[in-house]
């Protein structure tokens, strides 16, 4: 589809969206009691409930025609046969091999990568193995009780969130820790509570070179060094990158090198090595179950019409929200504690990928592109920032997640938990009217003035978007279907934008700039040449450090 056209395309939703303008949510249930069959689909063992946002059937037919017309389909396939589509850094975008559980051959540049991909997958499991029954030891002898993984974006955000998630599947004497940031307090923190001689490090980086991750690797080797001997170093720290060079350099024995492959992008990284300390927290056997969700979930992507296809359908209303409604951020908020770090997750993988003003061939692009991705755990955020979704100026349109059943043997938590869940999407769609909040005041027994003063305050707009996903467990498998689910969702709004979903260019110029002020900022440089602001501050840190 042609550049003028896409925009063609879109401009269309938004006549549909005139026409919606007309019409609530709360009147479309009413007039429609089938409407939660109707906006409702399930795969990889996951329910998604679409209906309670703006759209009806014509919309929604509007929106696949849009992902036939922008190429979805082909575009999928391209990405299946392993052609280049990130074609910024010309390369393939293979991260499904990674989980892949069939048979067939993947090819990637005319060579089937499966056979690299199970050896790698192959010595995780030997080594995690080793390391959790105790065979693989500190220097002095000690078993492992504490795994410190560094590295940072899609080196850390993947791993630190599914350790998370998955708490009940882990061990209390083999615990994960994760350094990301180059604020020496991170290290320090998670340091200060650790014996050396059963601190096991993973250094985990795609490149082996980002700054962040060589400093804290750095410090680790010294924290290591300084307290049992340099020899201790290849017994206490493994790595795991595409640099495989690099990483011997660093001092890490050739065993204990895990490497990984160019077509797999940072933010779709967590099903190759850089998962080792998810293995290792959660033993492998739980580990192989995450990548077999995820591949369900790529079966159901690959395999189902659009009109049944979770990750198309959730795509298509987020495509509708930001280019017909203009809303500018998308809230993720489960209702799943041992979620807290999913939304942080989604905002690199979503961002990262789909934050882009330029257009495959280079153009600017003439319509919104990714959202801005945020969100908490519920409860907590209903008695935080609910109040704006429900009452603000914007609309917020949100993904609410919950699993019907919990680990936890304490029944009134999870039914309580349920019910907010069901509660708020509920609340947000209907609303509550004018006529309503007087009804409800005058039964309280407030006269008319006290009527007449409070009840605007107590209006809700309603007719307010959601998602709700809805799994049985929050299991290793289901885990891994839920972020499949959202990497394709990505992919399918990036063709639909008509953007490259796989480079990062705009986390560049920052890095540049740390570089270069960096010996301005240690006092061996003048400042000069930069602009006032930044010379400002430069000489207020110069004049207050230590
Ligand atoms: O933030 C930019 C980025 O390149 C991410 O895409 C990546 O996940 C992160 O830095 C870390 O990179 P590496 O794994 O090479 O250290």
């Amino acid at each position: 589809m042609a550049k003028g056209e896409r925009g063609d395309v879109l401009n269309l939703l938004t006549k549909q969206r005139k026409r919606l303008d007309d019409y609530t949510m709360r009147e479309m249930f009413a007039l429609d009691p089938n409407r939660f069959q109707r906006f409702s689909a399930t795969g990889a063992d996951i329910l998604l409930d679409y209906s309670k946002n703006r759209i009806d059937e014509d919309a929604m037919d509007a929106l696949f025609e849009l992902a036939r017309a922008a190429g979805v389909e082909d575009r999928r396939s391209q990405m299946c046969e392993g052609e280049h589509i990130n074609i910024t850094e010309d390369r393939a975008v293979m991260h499904m091999a990674l989980r892949y559980q069939g048979d067939k051959p993947v090819e990637v540049d005319g060579k089937d990568v499966m056979p690299d991909v199970r050896a790698v997958l192959a010595a995780i499991e030997t080594y995690t193995n080793a390391v959790r029954s105790g065979e693989i030891r500190g220097q002095g002898g000690a078993q492992f009780t504490d795994v410190v993984n560094i590295g940072i974006g899609g080196s850390d955000l993947g791993p630190a969130m599914v350790t998370l998630a998955l708490e009940p599947y882990t061990r209390a004497d083999l615990r994960a820790h994760y350094v990301s940031n180059v604020d020496g307090a991170h290290i320090h923190d998670v340091l200060k509570r650790l014996d050396p001689k059963k601190t096991l490090f993973i250094v985990a980086s795609k490149t082996f070179t980002t700054d962040e991750t060589m400093t804290n690797a750095n410090s680790a080797r010294d924290w290591i060094s300084d307290t049992l001997g340099e020899e201790a170093v290849p017994n206490h720290f493994a790595a795991v990158s595409t640099n495989l060079e690099a990483c011997a350099k660093f001092g890490i024995r050739q065993d204990r090198i895990f490497g990984f492959w160019d077509w797999v992008g940072g933010r779709y990284s967590v099903w190759s090595a850089i998962g080792l300390p998810i293995a290792l927290a959660v033993g492998y056997d739980n580990f192989a179950k995450f990548l077999a969700g995820a591949d369900a979930m790529d079966r159901h992507f690959l395999e189902t019409p659009l009109e049944r296809n979770l990750p198309v359908i959730m795509a298509l209303i987020g495509v509708w929200y930001r280019n017909a409604w203009g809303f500018s951020t998308h809230a993720v908020l489960p209702y799943d504690q041992r979620l807290s770090r999913f939304a942080a997750y989604l905002q690199q993988q979503d961002m990262e990928s789909n934050g882009k003003s330029v257009t495959l061939d280079g153009k600017k692009v003439d319509w919104p592109t990714g959202p801005i991705v945020w969100g908490e755990p519920g409860t907590n955020g209903q008695h935080a920032f609910y109040q704006l979704i429900h009452q603000g100026t914007d609309v917020i349109p949100c993904d609410f997640l919950i699993a019907a059943r919990p680990h936890e043997n304490l029944p009134p938590h999870h039914d309580k938990l349920v019910a907010n869940v069901l509660a708020q999407s509920e609340a947000l769609m209907l609303g509550k009217t004018k006529d309503e909040v007087v009804a409800e005041l005058k039964a309280q027994g407030l006269d008319k003035d006290q009527i007449k003063a409070l009840a605007p305050h107590k209006v809700f707009p309603g007719n307010r978007p959601s998602n709700t996903l809805f799994y049985k467990q929050l299991t290793p498998e289901v885990l891994g279907s839920l972020i499949a689910l959202y990497e394709h969702k990505v992919f399918v709004q990036g063709v639909i934008w008509n953007v490259n979903s796989y480079d990062q260019w705009g986390v560049e110029l920052g890095k540049q700039l740390a570089k270069a002020l960096l010996p301005k900022v240690k006092g061996e440089e003048s400042g000069e040449g930069h602009d006032a602001s930044t010379q400002g501050l430069l000489g207020y840190y110069l004049a207050n450090k230590a």
